[in-house]
């Protein structure tokens, strides 16, 4: 058993207060030992936008030059530094057009990016529905898929990312309705995975408009149970060790195996 340590942060931003978040976070894990650590949703920006103009003044354009974004520059000297890797939401602006994306930073300061494909709600009216596919990458020998909160309720993002061998899913997530924790449980179970979803908590108001999010960040596991679940209010990291190996038997029993069994002829595209 060769275990991964991760740090599964939930963390309430001040709207577009991008610097000021970024060093709480920072100073929520400076002194927390993990190999990877997964950050909510949108995480040093807030979520709840009226106008285009506010989603374009905190947008970070992605890039190995001087233009990269403040939040994806401080992090990635932070993986570097403390040779770790993260996961967190944020605004990506690429040309006119603005993701809700999520971005791998690796020790070595490689990154990749995944774009929201399913967006809630208003997000509609802000963000281009993502390109880049559900993908998978490599951390510790590890393989990492990314997904972005209302992606869970289509159970095809996990199934695509867990037969694309993901064994880990960093799950940033913004949750405003009641279901996602108990349902995350069975995406772990029918996929044999590990869910890491680090929610943000607390409410946020905008003029007129609030958004309550529900905390409760959690990881499950390949046996659909909940290894740590946090309280529904808080700034908090965990650091939790998970055996990856785990999510790599997906046999049942003797005669079922999860992946070979699938009758794929006979399901809907
Ligand atoms: C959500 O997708 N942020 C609910």
């Amino acid at each position: 058993m060769i275990c991964i340590k991760v740090g599964l942060v939930q963390f309430r931003p001040e709207l577009f207060q991008v610097k000021r978040n970024v060093e709480r976070a920072l100073q929520l894990i400076e002194n927390k030992k993990a190999r990877l650590f997964v950050f909510p949703e949108l995480s040093f920006t807030g979520y709840t936008f009226k106008t285009k103009k506010e989603v374009e003044e905190v947008s970070e354009i992605v890039s190995d030059k001087n233009d990269c974004g403040y939040s994806i520059q401080v992090f990635r000297d932070f993986a570097m530094k403390n040779q770790t890797n993260v996961v967190f939401g944020f605004v990506e602006k690429d040309g006119e057009k603005f993701y809700n994306s999520s971005i791998l930073i690796k020790h070595d300061g490689r990154y990749k990016v995944y774009r929201k494909m399913h967006l809630f709600y208003e997000e509609k009216l802000f963000f281009e529905p993502g390109n880049t596919g559900f993908w998978v990458d490599e951390i510790e020998g590890v393989k990492l898929g990314l997904a972005i909160c209302f992606d869970w309720i289509f159970p095809e993002s996990f199934r695509t990312l867990a037969l694309k061998g993901a064994q880990i899913i960093a799950h940033s997530t913004n949750l405003v309705m009641p279901y996602c924790q108990e349902a995350n449980k069975i995406r772990s179970l029918e996929n044999r995975i590990f869910i890491i979803t680090a929610n943000r908590w607390g409410e946020e108001k905008n003029g007129q408009k609030i958004n309550k999010f529900t905390g409760m960040s959690q990881i499950t596991n390949p046996q659909g149970e909940v290894i740590v679940r946090f309280p529904k209010r808080g700034d908090l990291v965990e650091i939790v060790d998970v055996d990856p190996s785990e999510a790599l038997k997906k046999s049942i029993n003797d005669y079922n195996d999860l992946f070979e069994d699938r009758r794929v002829d006979f399901y809907c595209c």
